[in-house]
């Protein structure tokens, strides 16, 4: 397959460090120098099927294509309004349109898990267009009491479409099953045969393992996926990394041993949106038209699960 454009869409409410630490024990210089964000989107008086929406919207006016176009529809998300439908049909019903459409619920690697099953419908014949929209709201997760975690993320949307194209070079999925690293409970309806007490809890993370497990990962998928590919390193010219924390996305570098002209980040005023990070980064960077024609980029990812994922694509 190959991508063909790209779109996003923010909330329009910005949180500075400086606002949250009017209400928490916190900082701008512990988050600055911990995480690398300075401030982040988060959702007020949206809907996060609305930024979908319009992510979806500019990516498809950008290929030029109509909703009756597109023959699969991809949605990543972790949580949302609707435990049922799933994202994909809400956001379908607005766009008006009904090719066969799944959610994905891959947390922050969500975006290249989905381009793996698009690569799957292309190579079964199956599909001449695949639409994938990343569509994330973590800032409702977290509880606003707890500065180690609420303090990292930020909402919005990403979104891309695929074509039939050979420009995938390489994919690689990882998973190390661990729940309890990063997770959030959430009761359902009591029935007269469930004694076990069900509870509610905020995002429950913990850092540091995920931290570690975020770099270790990212580098041996790269490394791994690339070698699979039959590149090298100094061909890539982006990589287009999971904004989770700019420490980690350094040590990653670090550990690949590359200069840092080749990370572009948005993570500052961003933060960590989960799923719709990744396409986010990329529609921003090619709007400013940062890639041309033959640039190798890599993107990896890491999240819950805990799952990682890295993809090679040829602009
Ligand atoms: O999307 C993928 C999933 N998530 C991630 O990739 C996140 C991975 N983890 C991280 O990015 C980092 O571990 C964090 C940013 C979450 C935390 O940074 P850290 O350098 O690992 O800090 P820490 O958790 O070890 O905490 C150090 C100190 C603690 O105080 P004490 O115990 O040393 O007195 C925390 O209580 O920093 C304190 N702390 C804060 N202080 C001010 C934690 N959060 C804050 C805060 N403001 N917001």
């Amino acid at each position: 397959m190959k991508l063909i454009s790209t779109g996003s869409a923010l909330p329009k409410r910005q949180v500075s460090n400086d606002e949250l630490s009017q209400f928490l024990d916190t900082n701008d210089t512990w988050i600055s120098t911990r995480t690398g964000i300075h401030s982040r989107h988060v959702i007020s008086d949206e809907l996060l099927e609305d930024l979908a929406v319009e992510a979806a919207r500019k990516a498809l006016d950008m290929a030029g294509l109509g909703v009756q176009d597109i023959d699969f529809f991809i949605c990543s998300n972790v949580v949302n309004e609707y435990m049922t439908p799933g994202l994909s049909c809400v956001v379908a019903h607005k766009m008006g349109f009904a090719c066969p459409m799944i959610d994905i619920n891959c947390a922050c690697p969500g975006f290249i898990y989905a381009m793996d099953i698009a690569e799957s419908y292309f190579l079964a014949g199956k599909v001449n267009n695949v639409l994938i929209v990343c569509a994330e709201e973590p800032t409702r997760m977290t509880s606003w009491e707890d500065r180690s975690t609420c303090v990292l993320f930020g909402d919005g949307a990403g979104a891309a479409v695929f074509t039939r194209g050979d420009k995938l070079k390489g994919i690689k999925l990882t998973a190390e099953p661990s729940p309890d690293k990063i997770c959030q409970t959430r009761p359902l309806m009591p029935t007269p045969y469930v004694t076990k007490e069900e509870q509610e809890t905020p995002l429950l993370m913990k850092g540091r393992e995920v931290f570690r497990f975020a770099v270790t990962t990212s580098s041996r998928d790269i490394r791994a996926l690339l070698e699979q590919s039959g590149l090298t390193l100094d061909r890539v010219n982006w990589f287009m990394i999971h904004q989770a924390n700019l420490r980690i996305i350094d040590a990653i570098r670090e550990e690949l041993g590359v200069d840092p002209g080749r990370f572009p980040t948005n993570i500052g005023d961003h933060g960590n949106s989960s799923s719709a990070s990744c396409p986010i980064l990329l529609d921003e960077c090619n709007r400013k038209g940062l890639f041309k024609p033959g640039d190798i980029l890599v993107f990896s990812a890491f999240g819950a699960g805990l799952l990682s994922a890295a993809a090679v694509l040829e602009w």
